[in-house]
């Protein structure tokens, strides 16, 4: 061992071998010893590195870390610390009713609580499914101690005849196939089913590859570690690495607010664009600058984001998933691509210990089919467009979804190119869209906007992905597979619908979307950047003072804590008051 390591003395230390407190000690050493540790072990000036697992039979996105585990033990004993696993919250995006953006500032809170009250020194966060890996960082960035990310990684690339069919968006194809007759309810499974080959998170640029990426962009991981697929041998290598990297950086003190900085922000919004990243990353990203005391603006995301290209060729933004953009380098290549042109902050810290201009040196894209270099991108300026008006002061879209066909039926009117003009129809909620959808009197064709509203962090609770709403069967078959779709709710990153989602504040707090109806008049303008109910002010502001907020329902008790704690998704969802709390870790608890 190194100099540096010697006379640490360690916070765990402060429960183990604190001779101002035999008792506690003798307690707090009799009931680790009695499963796994030594008196020696525990009172030895080595760390102990927690590892917040997240996998689970009931989380299958992240069940490849139950079998990572001793890779990641390993290498935290051969870098001289001590493992200690424990669980997280579940968050499975697929399984969690009814949402899991619900538990996200759950396992937060959970997590903060843990790594505060337990004799940890650092730790190991295993992400993985959409918001484990958010929820983690948020914990990490307010108590503060040394914190390394691992991905479990993507799963296997999906095949469906020949095609490569990527998580979540097969699932939006086949329902339109579905729904226009071309396929029956049989082949409609066999699609989806064959998406998910093996353990793994989604293969597709969805929030969980989105997600990873962010860790990643923002330093908080071994370079090249979100991207490589979950059941390659390179995984299991960069679970030890990360195990034995993360007794280094106790040994360094090196803590996520080192990492967390604006500079690391910005790299993950452009490489966000640069990735085609889920319209997710914006609230995590909010929430994860929050915690860690980061000034960032929803408005960021346009001014250094959206202009940015689209370099990197996968599912839903192209073509290719998983296991090709590892290939081709993954986040490594895509950040090398953004720094040769000089868009990068090469400055930042990372969990390396060295900067982030230091991790890509040498790195590049091998394949220019998959990651494509900065002068000849699959799309320029594709980043978000922030767009505000009566109906919301803030709202998202994604600009690297919207295909030449909806450009050119809704966003392409002579002497008009980016503004619409349409009528709108609107859904209180995804029930409501369900049963009314196809219903003729609502008169929906392709001047109409579908709107949904009651889907935000309040109003659902939790906030639902159900903004990109599919057109009525008629319209299907009429080969309209898009019409513009609003909400105060968000959608899924996998999905390939241009959406206006995020819209805050929500409905059901008072947002401009309350005041709507079906039948208004509503312009959207791309170029001021502005969406408008066409309604006249005296009518809009009458509307306004006759309101009432609907009638709210807990189910849980949870969901009535959430509800009265929340912000709105423009400000990440966070659980407001806990935003005052930082670096915590200063602060032992009392014995
Ligand atoms: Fe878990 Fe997509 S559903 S990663
Ligand atoms: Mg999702």
């Amino acid at each position: 061992m190194s100099n540096t390591r010697a006379n640490k003395r360690f916070r765990s230390q402060e429960w183990f071998d604190n001779p101002n407190n035999a008792n506690m000690t003798a307690l707090y050493l009799e009931r680790y010893q009695n499963q796994a540790f030594t008196r020696e072990e525990l009172q030895s000036e080595r760390p102990i590195i927690g590892i917040a697992n997240t996998g689970s039979d009931i989380s299958p996105c992240n069940k490849i870390h139950v079998f990572l585990m001793d890779r990641i033990k390993a290498g935290i004993r051969d870098g001289g610390g001590i493992p200690m696993e424990f669980p997280v919250h579940p968050i499975q995006e697929t399984g969690k009713r009814p949402t899991a953006a619900l538990d996200r500032n759950l396992a937060y809170l959970s997590l903060v609580e843990v790594l505060h009250g337990y004799p940890l020194d650092g730790v190991v966060l295993t992400t993985g499914c959409d918001k484990t890996t958010p929820a983690q960082l948020m914990g990490a960035a307010t108590v503060d101690i040394p914190a390394i990310a691992l991905n479990g990684g993507p799963m296997l690339d999906g095949w469906w005849k020949g095609k490569r069919a990527g998580s979540g968006t097969i699932v939006w194809e086949s329902r339109r196939l579905l729904a226009e007759g071309v396929i029956d309810y049989e082949e409609f499974m066999q699609r989806v089913c064959a998406s998910a080959p093996s353990l793994g998170h989604c293969n597709t640029m969805g929030t969980a590859s989105t997600m990873n990426a962010m860790a990643e962009a923002l330093g908080m991981t071994l370079t090249g570690s979100s991207a490589i697929p979950a059941p390659f041998r390179e995984r299991m290598e960069m679970a030890y690495q990360t195990g034995k990297r993360a007794v280094e950086m106790v040994f360094e003190n090196l803590k996520p607010s080192d990492i967390l900085t604006r500079e690391a922000f910005e790299n993950a919004i452009v490489t966000n664009t640069a990735i085609g990243g889920s319209t997710n990353a914006p609230p995590h990203l909010q929430a994860i600058a929050r915690h860690a005391g980061v000034e960032l603006d929803v408005k960021d995301w346009q001014e250094i984001g959206h202009g940015e290209p689209l370099l990197v060729n996968m599912q839903p933004a192209g073509t290719y998933l998983g296991e090709s953009f590892h290939r081709a380098g993954g986040v490594p290549a895509v950040m090398a691509e953004l720094a040769k042109a000089g868009r990068i902050r090469e400055g930042a810290m990372t969990a390396t210990g060295k900067t982030m201009g230091e991790n890509l040196k040498g790195k590049e894209s091998v394949d220019h089919d998959v990651i494509r270099p900065y002068d000849r991108p699959l799309r320029e300026h594709a980043g978000f467009i922030v767009l505000h008006g009566n109906l919301f002061d803030s709202a998202l879209m994604k600009t690297s979804v919207i295909s030449e066909d909806f450009r050119r039926r809704f966003l392409s009117h002579p002497g008009h190119e980016g503004v619409h003009e349409a009528r709108a129809i609107v859904f209180e909620g995804p029930e409501d869209y369900h049963d009314r959808i196809n219903d003729a009197s609502l008169g929906i064709d392709e001047n109409s906007i579908l709107f949904i509203r009651g889907v935000g962090c309040v109003g659902y609770p939790g906030s639902a992905e159900v903004v990109n709403m599919q057109p009525p069967d008629a319209l299907l078959k009429a080969g309209i597979n898009h019409l513009p779709t609003v909400g105060d709710g968000r959608q899924s990153g996998t999905s390939e619908s241009p959406s206006i989602l995020n819209a805050s504040p929500e409905s059901v707090v008072g947002g401009g979307l309350a005041y709507l109806r079906t039948g208004d008049m509503v312009r959207l303008d791309l170029n001021e950047g502005t969406m408008n109910a066409l309604v006249p002010e005296d009518e809009w502001a009458r509307r306004r003072s006759e309101w009432t907020p609907p009638e709210i329902v807990h189910q849980t008790p949870w969901q009535e804590i959430y509800r009265s704690t929340v912000g709105q998704l423009a400000q990440g969802g966070c659980i407001e008051l806990a935003t005052a709390y930082q670096r915590v870790v200063k602060h032992l608890p009392r014995d």
